[in-house]
């Protein structure tokens, strides 16, 4: 048994891309967080969907772009270690994306981070009050069913 809260089932993250939700931190603030797969024992990490270099989402609706194991981020092009979050190269050269604890239990992910409650996935709504006011339209979180 997991102590924790499922987000996804395991295939649900997809191989070349991330599943994105939102949660809540231990400051109340919402974040968006992602799940991408890492070739390490676990097969997946998570990790907040904002570049340590600028306010900038990787994933803005369609999966972070991703190539041989790392997060690209669309901005700058930085790309970060799926596995370690590190990132050797760009303009957040010398960074490391902060850890997000999640475990793989019975075909699923689970939180199992205190810093942070699950909401919901997906993107993080707009009625949220929260910073990450960036270039993203906000038309672009809806799904049609
Ligand atoms: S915002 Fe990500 S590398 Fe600049």
């Amino acid at each position: 048994m997991v102590d924790g809260t499922r987000v996804a089932a395991v295939d649900d993250v997809p191989e070349n891309g991330s599943y994105l939700f939102t949660a809540e931190d231990a400051y109340s603030r919402t974040k968006e967080l992602i799940l991408v797969r890492c070739d390490d024992e676990s097969g997946i990490e998570a990790w907040p969907n904002t570049c340590t270099h600028e306010n900038q989402r990787f994933d803005r609706g369609t999966g972070a772009a991703m190539r041989d194991g790392e997060i690209i981020c669309p901005k700058h092009g930085s790309m970060f270690d799926a596995c370690s979050g590190a990132c050797e190269n760009g303009e957040a050269a010398g960074t490391s994306l902060p850890e997000v604890d999640v475990t793989v239990a019975d075909g699923g992910v689970f939180l199992i981070d205190d810093e942070y409650t699950y909401l919901y996935e997906g993107a993080a709504r707009d009625d949220e009050d929260d910073e990450d006011d960036d270039d993203i339209p906000s038309s672009t979180s809806h799904i049609g069913f």
